[in-house]
Order: C-alpha cells, then structure tokens, then sequence
C-alpha cells in the first residue's frame, strides 16, 4: 500500500519552541514521493558484474595488519568470473591480488535473482585500493579507501542514513550524500529498496535499488541493518522465510562478534564500537539476540573504541504520530543497558521525518510505580531518528503535541546527517535537509564522550564548524 501525501508549503521558516524542544516546521516539498520508473535502470545487456556494494567483512581487521571486506555483485547471465583483482591505488606495491568467490541465486514467488556473488578481500588498513570485476570489455572498477586502524583518538567520518528506496527524493538524499566529500562509510538504519511496496513484492525492485546506489555503495562501504521493508514475509504467496531476498544480497560479519544471526552483529571502526541490533527478531529474555547484547556489551572496550553507536531500525524515543511506540518493547529490555554501558548514541530510522532526543532515560519505569517520565540522564544516549532518505510512503508529517521533553528538535524533511569522530572526547554532528546546500545544516551539535568526557551536552544548536 502507498500513500501519497499532499504537503503544505511552508512559505515561512519558522519555528516554535516549546519544552524547550525545537519543531521545525520547515517544508518546502510541495509534491509527494514517486518512486523512479524501473526502466531507469535497466539490467546490462552483457554479463557486466553490477549492483556493486562492499561493507566491512570483519570484527575489525585480524592481526597482521589485515582487514577484510566484503565485495558483492550480482551478474544477470552466468557467475563467472567470479574473481576480483585489486591493488593498491598508491604507492609501490603495485602487486594484483586476487580473490575468489561464492556464488548464490535465489527465487523469490516468481522472480529469480541473478548471481549474486561474495568476495572477502584481504587488504591493508587505511590504504586506497582499486578493484576490478569482470573480463575484457564487462570490465568495471571501482575504488574504495579501507578505515585506519582502530584506536580511541582516531578520527573518522560516517554518514547516516535511513529508509532510502528509489524514488526521486532519495535520489536527492544520495546525491547530497555523495556530493558531500566528508563521508568514509555509511552507517544504513534500515529500510532499503521498499520492494514489498509493489505488487508480489517484485523482487526486480532489489535490483533497481542496488544499480541506484552503486556509485556510492562499491565505493565504501555501507553497515547495515534490517528494517521492516527487509522482512518480504508473504505467506499468501508461500514466501515463509523472513528477510530472504535481504539475506541473500545483504551480507554482513556477524559471524566475527560471535552473533548466530546476520541480523544482529558489531564492528569496529576507528575509534567506533558499532551495535546493530534487529527490531524484527525476538529480543526478550533468553532469545539468541538478548544473549548476544548481554555478552557483547562487557566486550566493549572504551579504551580502544571511545565512541559506542547502536543502529536500531524502530526508535525507542519517537514524538511523530507515526509508529508511535512501536519500539516500545526492544527500549524496556535493552534501554537499561544502554545506561549501564553508556551508550553515545542510537540511531534509529522507521519514522519518514527527523528527530533528536535530549540526553534522557526512562528506566524507572515499572509497571506499578508510576514513574513513566523520561529524565535527563547523564549516562543515557541520544536517540537520532533520521527515517527520511526519501520513500514513496512520504513523510511523517503530525507529531504528538505539545512537543515532550525528551524531544530536542524535530522536522518532517527529508535528508541525511554526517557524523564526525573528532577524538575520544568530541564528536561533532549535523543533519543535512535535501533542500540545504553545505553548509547550512538544519540540525547540528556537539557530543561529548560518555565515558570519556561526561559533561553536559548543548541540548540544541544551529552552530556551524
Ligand atoms: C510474476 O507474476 C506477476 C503477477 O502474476 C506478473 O505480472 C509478472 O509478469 C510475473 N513475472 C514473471 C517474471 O513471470
Ligand atoms: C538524480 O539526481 C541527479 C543529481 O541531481 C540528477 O542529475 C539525476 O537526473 C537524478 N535522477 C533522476 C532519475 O531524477
Ligand atoms: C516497582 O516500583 C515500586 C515502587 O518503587 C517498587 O516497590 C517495586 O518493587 C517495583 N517492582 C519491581 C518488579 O521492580
Ligand atoms: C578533541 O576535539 C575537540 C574538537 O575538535 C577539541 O576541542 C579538543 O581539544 C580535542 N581534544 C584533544 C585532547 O585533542
């Protein structure tokens, strides 16, 4: 089901402040999201390797100076060459190293994908590589930049984006992604090629999405997590296993922070812990992925990785009027933990529209005590919804009223933000609406580290580096 949504235009900007949160009512989008036709990106004629995408393919790089990545491609006519070639874009070692694969298809109700083809590449920290798929004139090469070695002051910059599917908005979010030179890696919450919105989920949208995002996914790499457009549950048409078409295309080193399931997993980047938990897998007590976070939280070390980031597709703290507490349930087992172990900041996606929490918790909270306010908490993440990438649901337009503490500045835009690790102690953050040229920012802010720096955040800025 779609909707379209008719929005108003906003000749004004202004804001109205209230609890001391912020809401924007800054929209200037008169129309509403249409996805790009499919014949915009037609498959090769050739056997050309396409729908590139690379992420980090372990925990954080084994001994030896060594990192893996995960390279995938899909072809439309038979697997082969299933093989990469890459070297070193710099420097001496001009040496071709090459990389074997495994190759898997799928079919979803009637459609059957392309070889969809994995490669784990052996590569040297924070080294520019290029590599090449494909033979004589299906050739394609791409480059991509591996992270530096991990460490508590190294700096590093990710994007963040959410729910971004294929239609003309988000190829704006992308193309301002892309075009803002800052970015090393993105850090995906969920919500990818919105497939499940056409007719037998057709899966040919899967492929549409992964030949939109190519000229940024084969390029660095994207961490991702599963949201509930991920899902393609269809029992009415037999389609019973969840998250295959995503499974299949999607893969991710859950396997290196000992996690049974690729839905929930950790890496680490730079001086990033990074937690990425499944909204759609059981959480509650005794389930693999409440066994995994109990035993992985203990693991983090904040000596080493400062920054501790959970991605998490359904937020816990949201004021739109659109799934209102539906993340209820994973924020009562897991909220108390975030607290424990001081967690910097949760991103979540979900809701089309942006958001920024105060530093805040609610784990007084139980059923009889009455408790149910949150309250500012010096140990407590801020929660980032930034679901607006772009999709042909539109946007969150209502909010809850009036604006609740815990709410430090929402707007119903679409866009996407850039995270900056400057050090273990400052982390400086800014959302960009699609309608924004750099460097005005619609929401921008400074985190201090919880462990390493606790003192109390700007609750808003619209400060500029
Ligand atoms: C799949 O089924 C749908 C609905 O019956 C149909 O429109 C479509 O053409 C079919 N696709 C293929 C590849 O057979
Ligand atoms: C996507 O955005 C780019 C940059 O603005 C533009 O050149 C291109 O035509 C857009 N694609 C579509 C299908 O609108
Ligand atoms: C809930 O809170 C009340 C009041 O603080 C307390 O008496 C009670 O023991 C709590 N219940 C649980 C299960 O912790
Ligand atoms: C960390 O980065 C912040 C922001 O750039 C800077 O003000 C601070 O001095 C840095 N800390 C150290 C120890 O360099």
């Amino acid at each position: 089901m779609w909707f379209l949504t008719i929005l108003c235009l906003w000749l004004l900007h202004f804001s109205e402040v209230c609890n001391a949160g912020v809401t924007s009512r800054y929209t200037r989008r008169l129309y509403a999201s249409v996805d790009m036709p499919i014949e915009l990106f037609p498959p090769p004629e050739s056997n050309a390797p396409e729908q590139v995408h690379i992420t980090q393919g372990d925990h954080e790089g084994r001994g030896m100076m060594m990192l893996h990545m995960i390279i995938s491609w899909v072809t439309q006519m038979h697997p082969t060459p299933n093989v990469v070639t890459y070297w070193e874009a710099e420097g001496k070692r001009s040496y071709k190293h090459r990389a074997h694969a495994t190759t898997t298809t799928y079919r979803y109700y009637n459609y059957s994908s392309g070889f969809i083809t994995l490669i784990f590449s052996h590569d040297i920290f924070d080294t520019k590589y290029i590599y090449k798929l494909g033979k004589h004139d299906e050739t394609r090469r791409f480059s991509f930049r591996t992270p530096p070695q991990v460490g508590p002051d190294v700096p590093y910059i990710f994007g963040v984006i959410g729910d971004l599917e294929q239609t003309y908005d988000s190829n704006q979010t992308l193309e301002r992604y892309v075009s803002n030179p800052k970015g090393q890696a993105v850090l995906f919450i969920g919500d990818i090629s919105y497939a499940d919105n056409h007719p037998f989920h057709d899966n040919r949208r899967w492929d549409t999405w992964g030949r939109f995002a190519e000229k940024s996914t084969a390029c660095q790499p994207w961490i991702w997590t599963a949201g509930n457009h991920e899902i393609d549950y269809a029992p009415e048409f037999e389609e019973n296993t969840p998250f295959r078409p995503y499974k299949h295309r999607y893969h991710v080193p859950y396997r290196a922070s000992q996690s049974t399931s690729p839905l929930w997993y950790s890496i680490k980047r730079a001086s990033a812990h990074i937690i990425v938990l499944s909204s759609y897998s059981a959480f509650g007590t005794y389930t693999p992925q409440y066994n995994w976070l109990e035993q992985e939280l203990p693991k983090v070390n904040r000596a080493k990785t400062p920054w501790l980031i959970v991605l998490v597709h359904s937020p816990f703290y949201n004021s739109y009027n659109y799934h209102y507490m539906e993340g209820e349930g994973m924020r009562v087992m897991f909220e108390p933990w975030f607290v424990k172990y001081k967690v910097d900041l949760v991103f979540s996606g979900h809701v089309h529209a942006y958001e920024r929490s105060e530093q805040v918790s609610n784990v007084c909270y139980n059923i009889t005590n009455g408790l149910s306010t949150p309250v500012k908490d010096a140990s407590a993440p801020v929660y980032v919804t930034i679901g607006d990438g772009g999709n042909i649901e539109g946007l969150a337009t209502s909010f809850t009223e009036p604006q609740p503490s815990y709410s430090a500045f929402r707007e119903e835009s679409f866009g996407h933000a850039i995270l900056e690790l400057k050090n273990r102690t400052h982390a400086f953050y800014k959302w960009h609406q699609n309608q924004d040229d750099e460097p005005t920012a619609a929401d921008s802010t400074w985190f201090y580290n919880r462990y390493w720096y606790p003192h109390e955040e700007p609750s808003s800025t619209t400060s500029m580096v």
